[in-house]
């Protein structure tokens, strides 16, 4: 805010916001309170009526006082037990808006997590004609994706920015549905597959991947929390992260805090927190390994020498590299070019260059900037 000078346009932002949200609590306040309201003051304007017409008989000799107390005080005792009543429906009421929501959450579809197990040593995974476009949007995302590979296979997944690469694994994690199409590991429905069999299968590291401000030996963990006490497997996942340096500047202190909210706090670099998320993935014992925009926040000599340590480190495990960089797809096996929510190309990068398409022309343009970067790196 401060750099920006922005302080008085979001101050003003935010007391708009705050008279709303003051605005919508006094509106919900008024509806829960309704019954209590309009009951109160009848019961007000009852007792006013029949105190008057007591006080007009009094005056006028035909009650006596020993009535009219009696009178008052059950009239009492009467708006009391009905002013309770009032409570109650005023209570049930503000219920009933809770219960609205939870009615909602039950009426969810639900994911049936309880079947089927899948040969999670060698997974063939298939996207069948898949369509998607995001909840409340009308954009088609993806437009009848199809394709397939197979765990020990180096997949590189390009396409421009908002191509739906991204998209892609959200749905193979089963964050969203495909509106139409499906995709099976080994044949089974990944609907049918519970979330914990998913994740022996594959670890992912989102473009948008978690930074926890706690210890750097809770954050490797999350990747398998089994092996939170496991330091030879952290340092192990952090080797294949490429982030043992960070480690060996934290003075191997794997209960070294990370982060801002600690006051001890180490916090790390856009790059370094990428290690750090890249080395969770690492410690999961899963077949393979899904990396979307791992060099974002690289230069192009960092990102070479990454994908040059990731080939050899990444042997054993199959891997889908995602980006719209092309520098990872000359180690990939098979390369996928996504474009407007279809797959445009597919094949090795020799076949691709040979075809002289779309990757061709993405290829020649960016090795040129490469080439503008940094004279050595035109392998890029
Ligand atoms: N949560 C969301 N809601 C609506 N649209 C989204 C959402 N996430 C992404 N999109 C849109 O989907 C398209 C593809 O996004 P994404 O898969 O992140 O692209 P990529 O990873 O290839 O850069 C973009 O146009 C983006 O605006
Ligand atoms: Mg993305």
């Amino acid at each position: 805010m401060k750099i920006f000078g922005a302080v008085r346009y979001i101050l003003a932002k935010w007391k708009a916001l705050n008279k709303k949200v003051l605005d919508e609590r006094v509106k919900t306040t008024i509806r829960s309170q309704k019954y209590f309201a309009i009951s109160t003051g009848l019961m007000i304007l009852w007792s006013g009526l029949i105190v008057m017409i007591l006080i007009w008989e009094i005056s006028h000799h035909a009650v006596s006082i020993g009535v009219f107390t009696s009178v008052i005080s059950s009239a009492g005792t009467i708006l009391g037990l009905s002013q309770g009543l009032s409570r109650t429906f005023s209570t049930l009421s503000q219920e009933h808006m809770i219960i609205k929501h939870y009615e909602k959450f039950l009426s969810l579809p639900e994911i049936d997590n309880t079947k089927r197990e899948v040969d999670v040593s060698s997974p063939h995974i298939v996207f069948e004609n898949v369509h998607f476009a995001y909840p409340n949007t009308d954009v088609e995302i993806l437009k009848g994706v199809s394709m397939d590979f197979y765990a020990n296979e180096r997949i590189s997944l390009v396409g421009e920015n908002g191509a739906g690469k991204s998209t892609i694994v959200k749905l193979l994690c089963k964050l969203y549905q495909p509106s139409s199409g499906r995709i099976t590991i080994n044949g089974i429905d990944i609907n049918d597959i519970p979330v914990c069999e998913l994740k022996k299968i594959f670890s992912v590291v989102f473009q948008d991947y978690a930074s926890y401000s706690l210890t750097l030996r809770e954050n490797i963990a999350f990747g398998d929390i089994d092996k939170i006490a496991d330091d030879t497997a952290l340092a192990d996942a952090m080797g294949q992260g490429l982030a043992i340096g960070i480690l060996e500047n934290l003075h191997r202190n794997l209960d070294t805090n990370l982060g801002k909210i600690e006051e001890n706090g180490v916090d790390l670099s856009g790059g370094q927190w990428q290690r750090i998320a890249i080395s969770r993935a690492c410690l999961s014992d899963s077949s393979f390994i899904i990396l979307d925009e791992p060099t974002a926040a690289l230069d192009p000599v960092a990102e070479a020498e990454m994908y040059r340590t990731f080939a050899a480190v990444l042997e054993k495990k199959g891997c889908i590299l995602i980006s719209h960089r092309l520098a990872s797809a000359k180690m990939a096996d098979k390369i996928y070019v996504l474009k407007d929510g279809v797959v445009a190309e597919k094949g090795s990068h020799e076949e691709l260059l040979a075809r002289g398409g779309l990757y061709e022309s993405m290829f020649r343009s960016q090795s040129s900037w490469y080439q503008e970067q940094d004279g050595e790196v035109s392998e890029a």
